[in-house]
């Protein structure tokens, strides 16, 4: 028997509890022991709940579940990177009980720390749940493709963001509409601003780097760019130009260090990548011997969340077991980051006035920066207004490209919100 407490028992708590339950038996067999759901702890303990909590204990504080001699694991639902959740993740690989979360904002930030308190205690720290929910990403790196030299990493991280640049595109819907879409069927929260705004896949991204380079992660280094400021416009053009755009994290090896960064991208239409559309997570994985892999699911949501969360009881139960970052603590690199230096095509989107001489100066400031121009897009002057003018670019460095475009947005003709953006491989 193996006995889990579970602290939180929210739409991924409900779910877990609910699994558990439906899948005893195959569960069961699989983890070669039954699992036993002890204690449970929640904010609120009288409210209506979609799962049957008949004959688990109570705790009114997480940190009580720690405390129970008779627990072996912690299942940690409360999220947040700090607070209730961190102090009893910490309780718990102290008291020498197994930690499981779902919690990325935790392992992103504390993620190390807590490595070495599971370390000194002997015990596992499992999260799987943590990074595109059901999708067994994490398990894929550490464990299956564990025998190659991994060079980079890149995903479709956040499932809100993804419905609403599909729904831009296919529905003709400006930004806001479509958040308020995602918000009116539950993929993003009330206040929307860590997923849009990229800190959720930053998160997620950190925690993918360090086990596809066995290096620590590296929140800090993360350029971060949102998806505020893409308008349907700029979809179209990427269709014109056989592409997608998804707001995409990125971490890959140079010669200059580690690069990593969340933004949106234009993808080419032939990757797979481009095809992953309304809430669903990706992450394609490139390796010295295995090459291309990419797995695609549900990112998010009670079930898909709990099959991951479940997945992690069954390892711990069967004793399937790895270092929390796939290598012990001590083994961990600290990587130099590569700021800039990486080369890219752009696409810049700009609203021009329609004047004689405007391209010819815009033109001019990017040849100044030694970039060369692939292809200008000129649509037809609308009815009032400035004329949308795309211009993609061949492969420039980043620190030249973010100059040029400081200085075209300054050019009196531009008009108000120009947009860059990288074009992947
Ligand atoms: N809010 C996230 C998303 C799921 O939209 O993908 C939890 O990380």
């Amino acid at each position: 028997m193996l006995n889990i407490a579970i602290a939180g028992l929210g739409t991924v708590g409900a779910g877990v509890v609910r699994l558990l339950k439906q899948n005893a038996g195959t569960i069961s067999s699989r983890a070669g022991k039954a699992i036993k759901i002890k204690a449970v702890s929640a904010r609120n303990k009288g409210k209506k709940r979609d799962c049957d909590l008949t004959g688990i204990d109570w705790a009114e504080k997480p940190q009580a579940l720690a405390e129970m001699e008779d627990v072996d694991v912690i299942v940690e639902l409360i999220g947040g990177g700090e607070g209730p959740a961190k102090q009893l993740a910490e309780a718990a690989l102290k008291n020498g009980k197994h930690l499981i979360t779902a919690n990325k904002a935790l392992i992103a930030a504390h993620g190390i720390e807590l490595a070495k308190l599971a370390e000194a205690s002997k015990v596992q720290i499992a999260y799987e749940a943590a990074v595109a929910g059901g999708i067994p990403v994490i398990k894929a790196l550490r464990e299956g493709l564990s025998g190659n030299s991994l060079t980079s990493v890149r995903g479709i991280l956040n499932g809100t963001c993804n419905y609403i640049l599909t729904r831009m595109r296919e529905g003709g819907l400006d930004f806001k509409t479509a958040l308020a879409e995602a918000q009116k069927l539950g993929y993003a929260e009330a206040d929307p601003t860590a997923d849009v705004d990229g800190h959720d896949s930053a998160n997620k991204l950190a925690i993918l780097a360090a086990l596809t380079f066995g290096s620590k992660p590296d929140l800090a280094s993360i350029r971060l760019e949102g998806i505020r400021h893409i308008t349907p416009l700029d979809l179209q053009f990427a269709d014109q130009l056989e592409c997608r755009i998804k707001l995409l994290g990125v971490a890959k090896l140079t010669p200059m260090g580690l690069e990593q960064h969340v933004a949106p991208a234009l993808i080419p239409k032939k990757s797979p990548l481009a095809h992953v559309n309304g809430p669903l997570n990706a992450v394609l994985m490139r390796g010295d011997f295995v090459g291309d892999v990419m797995l695609e699911g549900q990112g998010a949501g009670a079930e898909p969340t709990a099959s991951a969360v479940v997945a992690d009881i069954i390892d711990l139960a069967r004793g399937r077991t790895t270092p929390a970052f796939g290598v012990p603590t001590k083994d961990l690199k600290t990587l130099p980051t590569a700021r800039g230096s990486t080369k890219m095509r752009y696409y810049m989107r700009l609203q021009l006035m329609d004047k004689p001489g405007v391209v010819a100066d815009i033109s001019t400031v990017i040849g100044s920066e030694g970039i060369s121009i692939e292809s200008l897009i000129q649509r037809g002057k609308p009815s009032s207004g400035a004329v949308p003018v795309v211009v993609t670019t061949h492969e420039a460095d980043m620190s030249a490209m973010h100059r040029a475009f400081e200085k075209i947005s300054q050019i009196k003709a531009v008009g108000l919100h120009p947009c860059l953006m990288q074009i992947e491989e």
